[in-house]
């Protein structure tokens, strides 16, 4: 599988996936044959514009096998980031004076700032779920406390970007739902790394990035189109109504979305197997990401146990986060190493990690690490032992 990602083969050990995967060859391919065989724009009367069409049909139903949503229900955007600000604005019109809102300080930025500023324009009180700082566990029972009968939207991410935690999202959300609240789920960095089922989570909106999970440059939204029905974003006057249209502002990136289909197509195929074991040659392409993605978990998760094992023998390094159910992901800091210096070492031995706060920014004040953040080592499917080894030398040598 390592052979279909061109860029792998510059000899990089690329444990940078928390920020950005690689693409497959069949992922580039689909975007320059997108191009190649023409594109026009939405609704026109010839067929490179019907191909367009379809290509974003596709892709909303390649998203919906993705994350068990349906595909009328899947709005694209140019970010997670960008469609949290979209959503944040059209909700919060909704809101008075006296609602209140849940955030986490767990979170990525991009699930609390949009929050905490549209609340501030509604008179909207904003409360916090702590994380607990040694243990990196997001304790459900404080959701009980937090969520009252103003509540208006509870936002948790589905696992932090920098220590991994995944929360007991469909715990918090059956509260938020007890008191009458939506809630918002940040699937961004959850999704590349286990099956992922919107319904189970109990999340209204469910946000992922495709350029996380070996896709292009964009995110998805997805919600229950009812829901959809109920929210108005601002808009031009002459763009469609419709859900979930309304929510995609100007033109789409139409040979992008083919790429993000091929992407979900990849991720199907990983563990051709495990899919004929649960649905036989019949299996459909939901069926084969489900028992795909398990199967990256499992590879994942051995993997990552011996890298947290081989970082937890040196003593010059401090990891920060312990919780029971993570993504794998390591965030840790190195005695006499500013984290951008470690980073830089580690590049010299051709291993790429992520330095600094990436965005986990209450994370990181409450850890104390703001400004320079910590080295943060994530695995993806593409992964192997040599890649987890190269790291544990090079930070060995940082002693
Ligand atoms: C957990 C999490 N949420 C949100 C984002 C933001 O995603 P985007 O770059 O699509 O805005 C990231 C990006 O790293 C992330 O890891």
């Amino acid at each position: 599988m390592r052979a279909l990602y061109p860029a792998l083969a510059d000899g990089h050990a690329y444990l940078d996936g928390a920020a950005g995967t690689q693409v497959p060859v069949s992922v580039i391919e689909a975007i320059a044959a997108a191009y190649r065989e023409g594109i026009g724009n939405l609704g026109g009367a010839f067929p490179a514009s019907g191909r367009a069409d379809a290509i974003v049909a596709h892709a909303r139903a390649a998203v919906a096998d993705l994350v068990g949503a349906t595909p009328g229900g899947v709005v694209f955007g140019p970010s997670a980031t960008a469609l949290a600000y979209r959503i944040a604005d059209a909700l919060s019109r909704a809101w008075t004076a006296g609602d209140d809102i849940v955030v986490s300080r767990l979170d990525h930025d991009s699930n609390v700032r949009p929050w905490i500023q549209v609340a501030g324009r509604a008179g909207v009180t904003v409360k916090w779920a702590e994380f607990d700082l040694v243990t990196g566990e997001l304790p459900t029972a404080q959701y009980a406390d937090l969520i009252g009968p103003r509540t208006r939207l509870v936002a948790v991410t589905a696992a932090s970007n920098a220590i991994g935690t995944r929360p007991d999202v469909p715990a918090i959300a059956g509260l938020a739902h007890a008191a009458g609240a939506l809630c918002y789920v940040d699937g961004v960095h959850a999704t590349p790394h286990a099956p992922v089922d919107m319904a189970g989570l109990g999340a209204d909106f469910y946000t992922t990035s495709a350029y996380k999970w070996s896709g292009p440059h964009l995110a998805a939204l997805a919600a229950d189109p009812e829901l959809l029905e109920t929210v108005w974003p601002d808009k031009l006057a002459p763009s469609s109504n419709a859900v979930p249209w309304r929510f995609e502002r100007g033109t789409l990136p139409f040979a992008d979305l083919a790429g993000v289909t091929a992407a979900v197509e990849h991720l199907a195929a990983l563990a051709p197997g495990a899919a004929a074991a649960s649905g036989g040659a019949s299996a459909s392409r939901r069926e084969r990401v489900l028992a795909s993605m398990a199967a990256v978990e499992a590879h994942e998760s051995a993997l990552f146990a011996r890298l947290l094992g081989g970082l937890a023998e040196l003593d010059h390094v401090t990891l920060y986060g312990k919780a029971a159910r993570r993504a794998p992901t390591a965030f840790f800091s190195v005695t006499g190493s500013s984290p951008r210096e470690a980073a830089e070492f580690l590049a010299s031995r051709g291993v790429n990690v992520w330095d600094g706060d990436n965005y986990a920014y209450e994370l990181c004040t409450a850890l104390g690490l703001e400004p320079d953040g910590a080295v943060r080592a994530g695995l993806v499917h593409y992964n192997d032992a040599s890649d987890v080894d190269r790291l544990l030398e090079g930070v060995a040598e940082l002693a």
